[in-house]
């Protein structure tokens, strides 16, 4: 990651800070963009490690504000996304048409714009990362707006693969972090946001892997 510049979208919390703090800790310079990226700058500096990087605040579901982001970021090495839209659970019958249409957007929307705007930052030998999710290829009950939404984050990966070639573009399917219903079910329980930014490290790292989603689930997909 020495003389890197890596830019992660959803890097204020969770699995993106993490891996914010182990690009920064192996050299790498650090953009870290979400809603309220700036507010927690605030609250985070105290971390020695954040002190050299940067944050910039914006919403990913908007064209206008990831175009503003992009040229305040400038031309990055790898773009990282691991913004997470609201959850949405419920039986399909009776699930609120706004609350999916949100979630898409976020999520599935949000990646696809960003990726399309941020292509042609990318420096040479670069790469995106996108997240899906473990629901995309093994679904559970109550869940299918994300199965959906992290399904085609999985095709997407694929079909950028194709589409910006030389640039690589992978995405990690995260299983659960929190869902306690699972935490007895999986064989290695639920993970948590430093075993997930290995997966990321490892995409950006690997200059021959692209069109891949690396699974990191704890085995759910076996149960
Ligand atoms: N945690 C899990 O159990 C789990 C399981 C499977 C998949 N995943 C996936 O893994 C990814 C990371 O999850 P996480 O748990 O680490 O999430 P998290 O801690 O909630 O972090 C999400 C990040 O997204 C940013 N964000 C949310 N909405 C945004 C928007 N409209 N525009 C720009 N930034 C936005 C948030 O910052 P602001 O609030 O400042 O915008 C935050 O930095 C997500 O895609 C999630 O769906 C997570």
């Amino acid at each position: 990651m020495k003389g890197k510049k890596v830019l992660i979208v959803g890097g204020s919390s969770g699995i993106g800070l993490a891996l914010a703090k182990r690009v920064s800790k192996k050299g790498g310079e650090v953009v870290i963009a979400s809603r309220k990226a700036e507010e927690q700058k605030q609250k985070l500096i105290k971390n020695e490690w954040l002190e050299q990087c940067s944050f910039i605040s914006f919403d990913i579901t908007s064209i206008s504000d990831i175009n503003e982001m992009f040229s305040k970021a400038g031309a990055v090495d790898h773009i990282v996304v691991t913004v997470k839209s609201p959850l949405v659970t419920g039986s399909f019958l009776n699930l609120d048409s706004e609350s999916v249409f949100s979630a898409f957007n976020t999520k599935l929307w949000g990646q696809y714009n960003l990726a399309k705007a941020g292509a042609g930052k990318i420096k040479h030998g670069g790469s995106i990362v996108l997240t899906s999710g473990s629901l995309g290829t093994r679904p559970i009950q109550d869940y299918s707006t994300m199965s959906i939404i992290c399904g085609a984050v999985n095709s997407l990966c694929k079909s950028l693969a194709l589409e910006l070639a030389p640039i690589r573009v992978n995405a990690v399917a995260p299983g659960f972090l929190t869902l306690k219903t699972m935490e007895d079910i999986i064989p290695l329980g639920l993970g948590d946001s430093d075993q997930l930014a290995n997966s990321y490290l490892f995409l950006m790292e690997d200059s021959y892997t692209t069109g891949t989603t690396i699974v990191s689930d704890g085995g759910a997909a076996l149960v």
